[in-house]
């Protein structure tokens, strides 16, 4: 089959799923990754044929995302602000308000320019501590995370990204210390509620990890009141924490972090326009 004839049969079997731009969106990605091929060599090469194996590979994608499943995971990888990161199952995908949280400690740190060191707590895909490393080579970087599995990608993303990060399996609702001061401590934990599941999207319910999603609807802060309690303890004296916050529960967070005993605290929007993300000292 034509790589053309192809591109028409992908777009009509996804149409009743997704809009045009995101058909086109994916089926370039598929054809740069399994085809080597660019948006270019298409118009260059009308009469390019799809040999029976990639046909294969391409078949096995589209039956996938016919599925909804998430085009990262098809492929295997995903971009986080600007660096190439595996992810698989076990891994969230990197949102892109992450990448505003990432921004916002660099320019931080930038003011400070001394040598600082960062824990990053529930770190999934590495992405938050890794961009923080690439960025401000000279800082000491860790990251904990619960799930093994996780960690396992974390640190190939580090090889990938050709920076040292020191990744930690450590279970921090468990955790009663940090083993050391913290010039900045930046956690996006689990944070949505069961009752919030019904504006997720089924592509992410039926395939992101429910463990780095969800907490339950009678404690939704869980996350947040612990780390905000290691802080207290762990971060140097003029230390920041830094949090990816459930937009909904922004006034709630606010307050906590107060009760806690947090004075400058500092609530910012994201992209999308929610209250995203913290930071907060003491
Ligand atoms: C919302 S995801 C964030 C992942 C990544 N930092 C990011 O921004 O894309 C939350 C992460 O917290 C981890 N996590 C869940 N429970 C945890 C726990 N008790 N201790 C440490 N990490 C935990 C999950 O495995 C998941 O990787």
């Amino acid at each position: 089959m034509l790589l053309k004839q192809y591109k028409s049969y992908f777009s009509e079997q996804l149409s009743s799923i997704f809009p045009q731009t995101e058909i086109n969106t994916f089926f370039f990605l598929l054809i740069e990754e399994y085809l080597g091929f660019q948006r270019i060599d298409l118009t260059l090469q009308p009469t390019f044929e799809v040999l029976s194996d990639k046909k294969r590979l391409l078949d096995e994608a589209l039956a996938r995302l016919k599925k909804e499943e998430p085009i990262q995971y098809i492929l295997g990888k995903t971009e986080f602000f600007g660096l190439p990161f595996n992810v698989d199952k076990n891994t969230l995908i990197p949102r892109p308000e992450t990448e505003e949280l990432v921004e916002w400690i660099v320019k931080e740190v930038e003011k400070s320019q001394k040598l600082l060191s960062i824990l990053d707590i529930g770190t999934g895909t590495g992405c938050i501590p890794i961009s923080l490393k690439k960025q401000l080579p000279n800082m000491n970087v860790s990251a904990v995370d619960v799930s093994e599995k996780a960690l396992i990608v974390a640190k190939k993303n580090a090889e990938l990204n050709d920076v040292e990060v020191s990744f930690m399996l450590q279970d921090i609702l468990k955790t009663k210390v940090l083993n050391s001061k913290f010039d900045i401590i930046v956690s996006n934990p689990p944070y949505v509620r069961e009752l919030e599941k019904a504006e997720i999207k089924n592509n992410v319910l039926e395939n992101e990890p429910h463990l780095a999603l969800f907490v339950e609807d009678n404690n939704p802060l869980l996350f947040y009141k612990k780390i905000a309690d290691l802080a207290k303890n762990n971060l140097t004296k003029t230390g920041l924490l830094f949090f990816e916050i459930n937009q909904y529960l922004s006034k709630e967070t606010v307050e906590m972090l107060k009760d806690k005993g947090f004075t400058k605290i500092e609530l910012r929007k994201d992209l999308f326009g929610n209250n995203r993300m913290i930071k907060a000292s003491l």
